[in-house]
């Protein structure tokens, strides 16, 4: 499937030649498969705070990494794995505080029934991990995702990751429902979508497939960005647990704060899901993920199987996901996302008031989503997305764009992003916006 936002190697001959070069070694040594951002592609060579710095010393505003979330490099972190790294590489095998330590602190953050975690390196392993041990607990097989959804790389995870394309059509076992509509208030557009996870549990049912799991990334970041409305999912977990299956909440997009009210995008719905699993900003960096669960959930997969992950939870990816908690706490970046995301939210609903080319804003605190329509039609423009994601980074401001269409600006700065840098960028996509 055509990527948002993907470098096309037929414009090489407009680059410079040292990225020439790095283009073709790419080619030659990666294969067919990987792909680069922008019309033009970055060439980064140093990260610090929201900022990255190219080989010549040129710094470009991050507003689009959420794996560095507490900003590039920050030296805490930096610090609590080279201090690990110095001490004891191993695994889980052993006795260990780190794991203890990490798993504690997380389970802390999340409500009382989501007591036990089990660490892996990636979100994909999270998420093939959640799928294993509904399977288990549900005897089912079957999985109800959003439309656009991604949720990750491996077999099992691609299968259940519409956003990937369906090459060989939709897998038996898969059911895509539309993602929760923004347009909607919170009943109405929560009675809709537990309607159709409802309807599509039918159909697996008569299928002869049980429903093992729906699992949603709770902001539905490949969907558009929809944070929204309060309360949304709550309905449908009712619906996919009457149905026999659990609910499974991805944070692995909107977790460790960036929704501003709490660390969990799962909270903002007040619902408990069964299982929830973590990734991208959990290590600032270093590949950490895993999943948070209730006891009984895991019960069965736990006395049938057991679980080694090289390394997953080794004390080095221990010490930093307990590293990024404290940052998180200690400089307030919860309250940061909240107050920065509301302000940069204000600050693109003046412009989209301005400007009939930008259409709805979207936004839980430093995770915003605002949609490039065509400002005679309101149709969803995915060109003039990319044209703004291109200009945007010609004046040195990386985004992106995600969605359906590929027409929502996808913004997702590092969680120390400030009220100057929020303004800055405002006023800097202002001027690159074309005229309606
Ligand atoms: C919602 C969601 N889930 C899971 C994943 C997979 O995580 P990873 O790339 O760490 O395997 C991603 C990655 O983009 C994601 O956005």
């Amino acid at each position: 499937m055509t990527m948002v936002n993907a470098f096309r190697p037929e414009n090489a001959a407009g680059l410079d030649e040292a990225e020439r070069a790095l283009v073709a070694r790419r080619e030659r040594v990666l294969g067919p498969a990987y792909r680069l951002f922008y019309e033009h592609p970055v060439h980064v060579v140093r990260g610090e705070g929201v900022w990255l710095y190219g080989p010549a010393g040129e710094r470009y505003l991050d507003v689009y990494n959420n794996v560095p979330s507490v900003g590039h490099c920050h030296p805490a972190v930096v610090e609590a794995v080279s201090r690990q790294s110095a001490t004891l590489v191993s695994h889980t095998r052993y006795l260990h505080e780190a794991i203890l330590d990490t798993a504690e602190a997380l389970a802390a953050t999340m409500p009382p029934e989501l007591s036990q975690v089990m660490l892996t390196c990636s979100g994909s392993e999270a998420n093939d991990l959640a799928y294993r041990i509904a399977s288990v607990h549900t005897g089912g097989t079957g999985v109800i995702v959003t439309a656009n959804a991604y949720h990750g790389v491996t077999a099992a995870v691609s299968a259940f990751s519409p956003s990937l394309g369906f090459p060989d059509g939709r897998p038996p076992h898969v059911r895509v429902v539309p993602a929760p509509d923004p347009t909607l208030d919170a009943a109405a557009a929560g009675a809709r979508f537990a309607g159709d996870v409802a309807a599509a549990a039918v159909d697996l049912a008569g299928a002869g497939i049980r429903p093992a799991m729906l699992i949603v990334d709770t902001i539905f970041s490949s969907d558009g960005v929809i944070p929204g409305p309060r309360g949304v999912l709550a309905p449908a977990a009712e619906a996919i647990r009457a149905a026999g299956g659990l609910f499974v909440a991805d944070e692995v997009q909107p977790g460790f704060g960036r929704t501003g009210d709490g660390l969990w995008g799962f909270s903002r719905h007040g619902v408990v899901p069964d299982l929830v699993t973590l990734g991208k900003p959990m290590g600032n960096g270093y590949p950490v993920a895993g999943i948070v669960f209730r006891p009984e959930v895991a019960e069965r997969f736990g006395r049938r199987m057991r679980y080694f992950n090289t390394f997953g939870g080794n004390p080095v990816a221990a010490a930093a996901a307990r590293a990024v908690l404290r940052v998180i706490a200690d400089e307030r970046l919860v309250d940061n996302a909240r107050d920065v995301g509301a302000h940069l939210a204000a600050r693109l609903r003046e412009l989209a008031a301005g400007n009939p080319r930008l259409g709805a804003v979207r936004a839980a605190g430093l995770y915003l989503g605002v949609d490039v329509v065509d400002p005679s039609t309101g149709a969803a423009d995915p060109a003039g997305a990319a044209h703004i994601v291109n200009a945007l980074r010609e004046a040195r401001i990386l985004i992106s764009a995600s969605g359906p269409a590929g027409n929502v600006l996808k913004l997702r700065p590092p969680l120390p992003f400030a009220r100057a840098e929020a303004d800055y960028f405002a006023d800097v996509l202002g001027s690159v916006l074309p005229p309606a």
